[in-house]
């Protein structure tokens, strides 16, 4: 079995280099749009949804050759999310990913548009033949169900909205719980769900692989509010300390019982692929993996 170090590595490269297709079927974009979002999307990211939709779609046995650009399209969403939480009207931040954030480079309203053709790019890949001929149809409309419903007004954007209109208010535990299922782990749960489903996953198996996802999607976003009290900057790639006025799982539940928590999680996580046998092994260390990250 490969080992989880080497196994995100060869990915991210079977991603970067699918991402770079996509991006070449560009071919009348204005230079500054062009410039705009290839700054973002070949940023240094982690690349983990596309990844855990791949590791979903192997663990049943399957390759992941033709799920990889609609992986992909999942990135794309996830760095339009990006770009738009990085504006002055949303977090307001200046850097990302190691780097200045679109807006303080290309502008506010480049910024905006880059995001928007992200946006709408990653829905025309997944219906281009040249992505998706291979896959059925009736797989094809239920994976864009999958991934509108996830990002769109009942997914990440309704979770950045009510992050949004929470920020600076007392809050409950009920709205800190709707904003992180929604603005991460949404996503999150289409990357695992649509690699489970290209991998053949019928309902009973594909309720373990959401609820590996859901756990995964919670504990992925807890880390990134332990990350911003306490991480290292340099290794984060972002502003950190900014989330004094939000919603956090540190300011209902504090950092130890945040940190409790998020290792329940994991081992939930874990759990929910044990059924898997062998083929968990991948996904439960990417869980272990998400559950320990310094970045
Ligand atoms: C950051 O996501 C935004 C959240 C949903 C917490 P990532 O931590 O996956 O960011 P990149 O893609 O690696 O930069
Ligand atoms: C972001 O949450 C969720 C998104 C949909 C982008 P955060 O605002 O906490 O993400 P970071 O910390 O800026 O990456
Ligand atoms: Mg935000
Ligand atoms: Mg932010
Ligand atoms: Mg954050």
């Amino acid at each position: 079995m490969m080992e989880l170090g080497a196994y995100l590595h060869d990915k991210r490269i079977i991603v970067e280099n699918t991402l770079k297709d996509v991006f070449a079927s560009f071919k009348t974009t204005p230079g500054m749009l062009r410039d705009a979002m290839e700054y973002m999307l070949f940023s240094n990211g982690k690349r983990i949804r596309p990844i855990l939709a791949i590791a979903a779609c192997e663990a049943n046995g399957k390759s992941s050759d033709d799920l990889l650009p609609v992986a992909c399209t999942i990135e794309m969403i996830h760095t339009y999310s990006l770009i738009h939480d990085d504006l002055p009207s949303i977090d307001n931040d200046d850097i990302r990913r190691g780097r200045p954030t679109c807006h303080r480079v290309f502008g506010d309203a480049i910024a905006i548009l880059a995001g928007d053709a992200l946006l709408t790019e990653a829905f025309r890949v997944m219906a281009d033949n040249r992505y998706t001929e291979n896959i059925s149809p009736k797989i094809l409309k239920q994976i864009i169900f999958e991934i509108a419903t996830a990002s769109g007004a009942d997914g990440m954007v309704g979770g950045q909205v009510m992050d949004v209109l929470y920020d600076g208010k007392e809050g409950t535990k009920n709205i800190l719980n709707y904003i992180h299922m929604h603005k991460t782990t949404a996503l999150i749960k289409a990357s695992v769900r649509i690699g489970a489903i290209m991998g053949g996953s019928k309902t009973r198996e594909l309720k373990k692989f959401t609820k590996y996802a859901e756990c995964i999607g919670l504990a992925f976003q807890i880390m990134d509010d332990i990350l911003d009290a306490e991480g290292d900057e340099e290794l984060v790639g972002k502003r950190l300390k900014k989330d004094t006025g939000k919603q956090t799982y540190i300011k209902h539940y504090g950092i130890m019982a945040s940190k409790i928590k998020l290792e329940q999680l994991i081992e939930e996580a874990t759990k929910s692929v044990e059924f898997l046998g062998d083929n968990a092994i991948i996904l439960s260390d990417l869980a272990k993996f998400l559950g320990n990250r310094a970045a």
